[in-house]
């Protein structure tokens, strides 16, 4: 174990933040040369040079990579760690590039789905939309989208707003005994006068391509395959495609929800992590979540994520999608974004995460808001499609 000495860490953090001209302090090229860490790859280093290197040490702790992990992962690191950027002059974390990544799976589904095609399979998938909720029809776009990109047959059902519980049930029903349908998606969240409940527990479990169903919630706290939540399976999926390693660190989430928050605690303690979940009624939040090495933000509030709950060098995941359209929370979260300003100016709103764009300045690593974790969200759909295709077509 390499240590760094007080005088080798302040060498480091006097160093100014520029990939290409600046060198990294002598110090500490040396010590995570010791380590073999992406030897080969200066710039990478210099890139980090500002950074908290204990953490960086701990995040690529060679032993981690010794023989489990795919060249793919690694170049995905470098190549991230590598598109650092400024956040109003200070050091930027790592940008975890969804877009990137979930393009990344969307090829490899591709690839199964000609594989599977060739043995006479064709995944399909059948979207349940009911009502006209703009947000939804946005979602439900893309899912429809994305799996033509693949090559995954789908269909959608908009069934109109005044849809009883009684009539969902029955075209679910009628879902479940097709063949040629192997994954099944109500969109949430449904109107007020449906039981929501009773319309998930109806979708076979077997179906269950968003993963709510109870007997899929069961597997997946005791750890039998099944199918997982899309947006917690996307994160996993971040962490792993960015070579973050999960087992042994402090992961914090904040937000208990069915639907996110819970299942990223429990895929995160499945891979090992220590795993706190917040909510509410948590006291001292921001002290909680500066003890984690992964931070998961999952609660639906602009920005709430500052500074102050974030450990310097931490991984953060940004869970969240809210719409800004006060100007004085756009001043809060984006003072000085003269690209943000713009699209505000145009549309009215602009998106943002739960978390605070100033965690750029602290965070080692974080996730964008807009692509982020949102097109992770759809690829695992597409994968839980064409894994749901795969295990029927074996039986
Ligand atoms: N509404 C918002 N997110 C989701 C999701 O992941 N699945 C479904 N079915 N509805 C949603």
């Amino acid at each position: 174990m390499v240590v760094l000495s007080r005088f080798d860490c302040r060498g480091i953090n006097q160093q100014n933040w520029n990939p290409v001209l600046n060198r990294i302090h002598p110090a500490a090229f040396s010590a995570l040369q010791a380590r073999r860490i992406f030897p080969q790859d200066e710039r990478l280093l210099a890139s980090r040079a500002n950074q908290n290197v204990e953490q960086i040490l701990r995040n690529h702790d060679k032993s981690f990579y010794r023989g489990r992990r795919p060249e793919a992962a690694m170049n995905n690191t470098i190549e991230s760690l590598s598109n650092s950027r400024t956040v109003r002059g200070g050091m930027a974390a790592t940008i975890l590039d969804g877009s990137k990544m979930a393009a990344e799976i969307r090829a490899e589904l591709a690839a199964e789905v000609k594989v599977l095609a060739a043995s006479g399979v064709r995944p399909g998938l059948a979207v349940v939309l009911v009502g006209h909720d703009p947000a939804s029809e946005v979602y439900v776009r893309g899912k429809v989208k994305s799996s033509q990109e693949v090559g995954i047959y789908s269909e959608k059902h908009t069934p109109p707003e005044s849809a009883t519980t009684q009539e969902l049930l029955e075209l679910i029903a009628d879902l479940n005994r097709r063949d040629e349908i192997h994954g099944i998606l109500v969109q949430l969240p449904l109107p007020r006068h449906v039981d929501a409940k009773k319309i998930l527990l109806a979708v076979d479990p077997a179906k269950d391509v968003d993963g709510f169903h109870p007997m899929n919630v069961g597997f997946l706290s005791t750890q039998r395959p099944g199918l997982v939540p899309c947006t917690p399976a996307g994160v996993m999926e971040i962490l792993k495609r960015s070579a973050i390693p999960v087992a042994g660190q402090e992961a914090v989430v904040v937000g208990r929800s069915d639907i996110v928050g819970k299942p990223i605690a429990m895929l995160l303690l499945n891979a090992n992590a220590t795993v706190t979940v917040c909510h509410s009624k948590t006291r001292n939040l921001p002290g909680v979540c500066r003890r984690a090495d992964i931070l998961v933000a999952a609660i639906g509030r602009a920005g709430m994520i500052t500074r102050d709950y974030v450990k310097p060098g931490a991984t953060v995941i940004d869970v969240g999608m809210n719409q800004v359209t006060d100007r004085a929370e756009f001043d809060r979260l984006f003072a000085g974004n003269k690209k943000r300003e713009e699209i505000f100016l145009t549309k009215g709103a602009t998106l943002v995460g739960d978390v605070h764009p100033e965690v750029g300045e602290v965070a080692g690593a974080i996730t964008p808001v807009p692509g982020g974790v949102g097109p992770l969200t759809i690829a695992m759909l597409m994968a839980n499609t064409v894994k749901a295709a795969k295990i029927r077509s074996q039986k």
